[in-house]
């Protein structure tokens, strides 16, 4: 049994896979957090809590309670009662006030685990996984709330979210609703955040806590460039392979917090959750809410075991549809090709070309709908611009179809251009608060999600076009932060709903293009990769990783993303040189090394790229293909970091039986007279034998290869890559 309770000392413990996480009901009926880690047999591990310790008096319900209830750790702090530390729930009641004290009134643990009503979450079959829902109550004010807690059989992986429900008789205001609280007994961590911008986006920052609060955050209506919603809290000793790794990740694509916090005594509080700024959620009687997940991972053997084990989770609990465990077409996408300046000529040459080649599917990036000719016009507007796409979009999916590719196409369907049929039409249908002069971002504005007939309407525009042709991909765009957030409808006390509400409503369509578009397979993007959340991969299976499609940029880029997200679901494209983002000339052959990493495809006019590099794409696609199941389905193992070392990246993936393993290495800066470097593998059999294939007489056993290590041949030049592929004796 993984979900137990001890009756006699009140504490639950949940054991998942080796990690174990313990709770305790203390007697006011406070739910506290007794231990988050490697397994251990005891469930009774009340001692940790030091109720018995100053600043405490001793007996039952005779504490000084100013100071208990500053010092407890609590599993969903309240506010209000004496706790200043980071509260999980604020609210506002029908008197004013805000204090909240939520108490253990009951809990039920079964098998499985419960989809949350209107929000993406991992999900797991009975005998996959055990829940735990305990109830707490505000006996004032009648709001319950339910902490749900899931534990995976064998997975190092603890989930978490929180359901309340107004049970009295006035409504309350919900002001922050946080999804979950740990505690750790001391501030020893550093704190590991995936930072960036719009073409660097997760970059890894790493600082050791110290006291007060240290916090990331997106107030965008995205998840964002700017912080992703992942932390991990790792020991100061911990690196890729050994040391304590606490990873945590919201599964939500909107705004969003996460903070840690060193008390007055040393220890650590980390809350994640929706982001409490501009947040407001009136609950009536009756009424309830839901927050979003926390996945949170253990590992007792560094950062790279945490990934892996997000990977595992991700690719198995989370990625649904047809392309769950498929591999997905290679794609050439005609952004970076053409940009706006493209007609059905245009995409059949370059169709032609590339079927030739061995791509298999032609993605028609943004321009092919209403009049756009630039990003000035059009969102909203989801039907055919003519005099580009000549002979319709029918004939002209026909015409790819006949070359043997598929047809993919892009959408923004969030956005609405004040050139735009749509907007003429529904001027009150853009976010705005009516009065003010609205904010422009890419000369466009956000249509309001929350309202069921502008997603209605949307939706059916996209539907036609869906249902005209033979369409099997999409790219879901979102290219534009959200600014003078409010609603033509919502009444005044729902207005701070709104961000919310929009995010609720982006789901929802979603799920609506997966039930009824099964088989189309659907990439999310946003500015390149500022929706890159595990909400997102709930909906699409792979998502544009970043608008930087630079190989050396993209080292760092796909590092950083690999933290919690696996490579399966990253966008990665081989594009022109000089590289449009950044400048630099690659080698075409390393830009389709880097790009292997992820889901392959090629972003640039194959028509015109030099003939040698044509020459070279079948040979590419052919080594993509030879690797991809492993890239999929494989071991990730991280060997070189080029956020510390910019000379030379390298990585692994190796397959779950161990049987092979691809080893990719690329040279950033050439260093003369330098000998060969010594790397050691990772991953492998220690006891089997391995060969590297162009060298099958060379036997090493697994040990050799990762204690040892391997030479790895200079390279003549910067930015050159290579591959060894090992298999096992
Ligand atoms: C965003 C995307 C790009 C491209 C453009 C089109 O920037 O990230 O890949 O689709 O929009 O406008």
């Amino acid at each position: 049994m993984s979900i137990s309770f001890n009756k006699q000392a009140q504490t639950f413990k949940l054991c998942a896979k080796n990690t174990v996480y313990m709770m305790k009901i203390v007697d006011e009926g406070y739910l506290a957090h007794l231990y988050f880690g490697k397994n251990i047999p005891d469930d009774d591990l009340t001692y940790l809590l030091r109720l018995d310790e100053n600043p405490f008096t001793p007996a039952t319900n005779n504490r000084e309670r100013g100071s208990f209830m500053d010092n407890l750790t609590f599993e969903y702090p309240c506010f209000g009662l004496g706790d200043y530390r980071e509260s999980c729930i604020n609210i506002l009641d029908a008197d004013g006030m805000s204090t909240v004290d939520f108490r253990y009134a009951s809990h039920k643990i079964y098998s499985g685990k419960p989809k949350l009503s209107g929000l993406p979450a991992t999900f797991a079959n009975n005998g996959e996984a055990e829940t735990i829902e305990i109830l707490m109550l505000d006996k004032h004010t009648g709001l319950e709330a339910t902490l749900i807690y899931t534990a995976f059989e064998n997975l190092d992986v603890i989930t978490r979210s929180v359901t309340f429900k107004n049970t009295g008789s006035r409504g309350v205001n919900l002001t922050k609703a946080l999804s979950a609280c740990v505690h750790f007994d001391h501030p020893d961590f550093d704190m590991i955040t995936l930072n960036g911008s719009w073409a660097r986006e997760r970059h890894i920052e790493r600082a050791r806590l110290h006291h007060g609060k240290q916090s990331i955050d997106s107030i965008k209506g995205e998840s964002s460039h700017q912080n992703n919603p992942f932390v991990a809290l790792v020991s100061p000793n911990t690196d890729e392979d050994m040391g304590d790794a606490y990873g945590f990740n919201l599964v939500y694509s909107g705004n969003f917090f996460a903070q840690t916090e060193v008390t007055q005594h040393k220890r650590t509080r980390f809350v994640m959750g929706i982001n409490h700024k501009d947040f407001n959620w009136l609950l009536e009687a009756g009424e309830e809410f839901v927050a979003p997940e926390v996945v949170m991972v253990y590992s007792d053997e560094g950062m790279g075991k945490m990934s892996r084990t997000f990977h595992d989770l991700y690719r198995e609990h989370l990625v649904r549809g047809e392309y769950k465990d498929k591999r997905r077409p290679i794609l050439i996408n005609n952004w970076e090709a053409t940009y706006f300046n493209f007609d059905t000529d245009k995409l059949i040459d370059i169709a032609k070309e590339a079927s030739k080649l061995g791509i298999e599917m032609l993605v028609m990036d943004d321009g092919w709908f209403g009049h756009r000719d630039s990003d000035n016009s059009s969102l909203g507007d989801w039907f055919v611009y003519e005099s580009k796409i000549k002979g319709g979009l029918k004939y002209l999916v026909d015409e790819v179809n006949k070359l043997g590719m598929k047809f993919g196409i892009w959408f923004e369907p969030e956005m609405i251009s004040p050139d735009s049929e749509l907007y003429k039409a529904h001027p009150d249908w853009a976010i705005q608060i009516k009065g003010r002069e609205l904010t422009q971002s890419r000369q466009q504005y956000v249509l309001d999600y929350s309202r069921k007939e502008v997603r209605d309407h949307i939706y059916s525009m996209m539907k036609k076009i869906l249902d005209s042709a033979n369409i099997e991909y999409i790219k879901w765009d979102m290219n534009r932060q959200l600014t003078e957030v409010g609603s033509t409808t919502l009444p005044a006390n729902r207005q701070r709903e709104l961000w919310h509400r929009y995010v609720l409503g982006v789901y929802d369509i979603m799920e609506r293009l997966q039930v009824d578009y099964p088989h189309i397979l659907l990439e999310n993007c946003s500015g390149g990769g500022a929706r890159f959340d595990p909400g997102m991969l709930y909906y699409s299976p792979q998502i544009w990783t970043s608008d930087d499609t630079d190989a050396i940029e993209r080292l760092k880029i796909q590092h950083g993303t690999s933290m919690c997200y696996p490579c399966s679901a990253m966008g990665a494209h081989v594009s022109d040189c000089p590289n449009h983002t950044v400048g630099r000339n690659t080698p075409f052959k390393t830009r389709g090394h880097v790009a292997m990493v992820g889901t392959f495809g090629y972003e640039l006019d194959v028509t015109k790229i030099p003939q040698e590099d044509r020459d070279y794409i079948p040979y590419q696609i052919q080594e993509f293909n030879k690797y991809n199941s492993l890239v999929r389905t494989g071991d990730h193992y991280r060997i070189g970091n080029t956020f510390e070392n910019i000379e030379w990246d390298a990585w692994m993936f190796v397959a779950k039986d161990k049987s092979e393993a691809l080893f990719e290495f690329v040279q950033v800066l050439m260093r003369p007279n330098y000998t060969s470097r010594r790397l050691k593998l990772k991953g492998l059999d220690p006891n089997a034998y391995y060969y590297e294939e162009s060298k099958p007489d060379i036997k090493l056993s697994g040990e050799a290869l990762m204690s040892a290590g391997i030479n790895v041949p200079t390279l003549w030049g910067d930015y050159q890559s290579a591959i060894l592929h090992f298999i096992k004796a």
